[in-house]
């Protein structure tokens, strides 16, 4: 069997249906089910799923395809990565070469940093990784987490991986731009190295630990590269993602460490956002393992307020965020250690709503002799309160507030009215940033285009109308509709028939043409393909090339002197006419 009939083995084997109700809830209204959508920030369920094209597609965004690229997106992983895993669902063996992988110019990128990680990893085993184990024991991490995580370690001296690496055959400039040397030194020299890897599991970077030496640096982090995004990538995210699916929260902490702690008494469903603040692409990827989050940041000051712009930065996308607090001392690797596990389970389990988690976060070191201080406390609660959709609740607080503060309720009632009034134009306005922009931007449709999209979408979905085409002697004259032609012919030749969701796998490695195809599919209703339909289409198509043809033929007229030559273009200007 060649790929492209085990790909469409597997695709028939998953309902769509069910595979992204595993995802996104889904409702059905007439014959298709709708949800919403994953791939753009949206509230609408503007996403459309059909079981009888098993196909997906979205009318806001523009997204569409097969459970290959839903899987592949949703995942934030790689196409063979995706097929794999369906395979397994669909229980299909794919032989491990059968995916034709996509070469891509990182491949090498991500070579370099298998080698390396398995060559720390070596060491940490070795005499060489004595004290280095020693450490990780005397802080309670133990073999099994060393395994889990691939803690590994650099070695004590200038050039070690550098040299294994030129040996290989990499060269030294490969090595500068992926991160791992300088001038043929290496940049991770004695630390306890973390390997760092992206959303499909794949090593992308390292953040080496001092451990017995004094350094201003505790960490020392792999710079920025092609393929390691700092904002683009959650520590921990391609184990976590499961745990966190199966047991419907994740929790986040700050740093390594705390994962590695958590793990060690079996909570898995962890990711560090590495001491940094939140981007979107984080925040969604957070999204798509669950919608309920736990943060649990250090409890020092920065923590904390680490904590208010993290859990902003979650709501704003609908994830609801709730707060493990702890002491100013603590984070949660000294707090698991010192109180053990089921504490800090008692503790998930006390967790406080995000809001409360403010207001109390607000009020903390305030004097409230201080007319200015009271003012600016005052001011920034019922800031909250305005954001909070609960009339009992924003009572609740601002009774509280009068109490705290002395201050008549009718004026504080007064002023959240205002703050309102505020909230509401401020959430339109986001609504409409918020609108996905590449449907306006998206270039105009001509008359012809649209009939040629109508045209293409026809043939996939009947080969009699490519026939009819072909028939009539109709041509595309734009390159990306003759190459998509290109393809549906072939396709037909090799398997007969077409199956809309087995062509986006089969057009998978030729992005421009999958790119067109997406957007065919997206604005062709499939309820208006008809003969009648088609030969409007053809007529268009007709027109359109005899309009080209007679443009050109004029052109060159205006450059011919022959009279002779002259009288015969003209003579086929007006043969064309006639047949317009
Ligand atoms: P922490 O200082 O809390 O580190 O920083 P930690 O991982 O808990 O380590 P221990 O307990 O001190 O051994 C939280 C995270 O911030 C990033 C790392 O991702 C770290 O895990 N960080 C911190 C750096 O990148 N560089 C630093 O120098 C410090
Ligand atoms: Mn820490």
């Amino acid at each position: 069997m060649n790929n492209q009939n085990i790909f469409n083995e597997i695709r028939s084997k998953i309902d769509i249906v069910d595979l992204i109700g595993e995802y996104v809830p889904l409702i059905q209204r007439g014959r298709n089910f709708f949800g919403v959508c994953p791939f753009h920030d949206d509230t609408n369920p503007s996403m459309s799923v059909s079981r009888e094209k098993q196909i997906y597609k979205c009318f806001s965004c523009g997204a569409s395809g097969n459970i290959f690229t839903f899987v592949r997106d949703y995942e934030h992983i790689d196409m063979k990565e995706a097929i794999n895993i369906l395979a397994k669902k669909a229980g299909v063996t794919v032989l491990n070469n059968t995916i034709n992988k996509k070469t891509s110019k990182f491949d090498k990128f991500y070579e370099i940093y298998d080698l390396a990680n398995k060559f720390y990893q070596n060491n940490i085993n070795t005499k060489a990784g004595q004290k280095a184990k020693e450490y990780l024991q005397n802080r309670g991490i133990g073999e099994d987490v060393i395994k889990e995580f691939e803690i590994g370690l650099s070695l004590d001296n200038m050039d070690s991986l550098t040299k294994i690496l030129l040996q290989k055959g990499y060269d030294a400039l490969t090595l500068d731009k992926v991160g791992l040397s300088s001038n043929n030194h290496d940049l991770f020299i004695n630390r306890i190295m973390v390997p760092i890897q992206d959303a499909s599991g794949r090593t992308v970077a390292f953040s080496g630990r001092i451990y017995n030496k004094k350094s201003d640096h505790k960490y020392v982090n792999t710079k920025e590269t092609e393929i390691f995004k700092k904002g683009m990538i959650l520590y921990n995210y391609h184990r976590a993602k499961e745990y966190a699916r199966r047991d419907k929260y994740l929790i986040i902490m700050e740093g390594y460490m705390d994962v590695f702690r958590a793990s060690s008494v079996n909570i898995k469903n962890v990711v560090a956002i590495m001491g940094t603040a939140l981007t979107y692409e984080q925040a969604d990827l957070i999204k798509h393992t669950s919608n309920n989050v736990y943060l649990c940041l250090d409890g020092d000051n920065p923590g904390q307020k680490a904590m208010i712009s993290v859990g902003e930065q979650l709501e704003k996308i609908g994830i609801n965020v709730k707060v493990i607090g702890l002491s100013d001392d603590e984070d949660p690797d000294s707090y698991i250690l010192k109180y053990g596990a089921d504490q800090f389970k008692e503790l998930i389990n006390k967790a406080i709503g995000f809001n409360d988690f403010k207001l109390s976060y607000l009020k903390k070191g305030i004097n409230f002799n201080s007319d200015e201080e009271v003012l600016q406390y005052v001011n920034s609660v019922i800031r909250e309160a305005s954001t909070i959709n609960d009339e009992i609740r924003q009572e609740i607080i601002l009774k509280k507030l009068a109490k705290e503060t002395n201050l008549s309720y009718n004026t504080l009632e007064k002023r959240l009215g205002e703050y309102q009034k505020d909230a509401k134009t401020k959430i339109n306005k986001k609504m409409e940033l918020a609108k996905p922009s590449n449907v306006c931007e998206k270039k105009k449709l001509t008359q012809y285009d649209k009939a040629a999209y109508g045209m293409l979408y026809g043939m996939v979905s009947n080969k009699k109308y490519l026939d009819e085409f072909k028939n009539a002697a109709l041509y595309f004259v734009d390159a990306p509709y003759r190459y998509l032609l290109t393809e549906i012919e072939y396709y037909y030749k090799k398997y007969t028939t077409i199956e809309i969701a087995d062509f986006y796998t089969y057009l998978m490695d030729k992005e421009d043409i999958l790119e067109l195809f997406k957007n065919i599919v997206s604005y062709i209703d499939n309820d208006i393909i008809n003969d009648e339909a088609i030969n409007d289409f053809m007529k268009v198509i007709k027109d359109y090339n005899v309009r080209l043809e007679i443009n050109r033929l004029k052109d060159l007229m205006k450059n011919t002197y022959d009279e002779l030559e002259k009288a015969k273009i003209l003579e086929k200007i007006k043969l064309l006419r006639i047949g317009e």
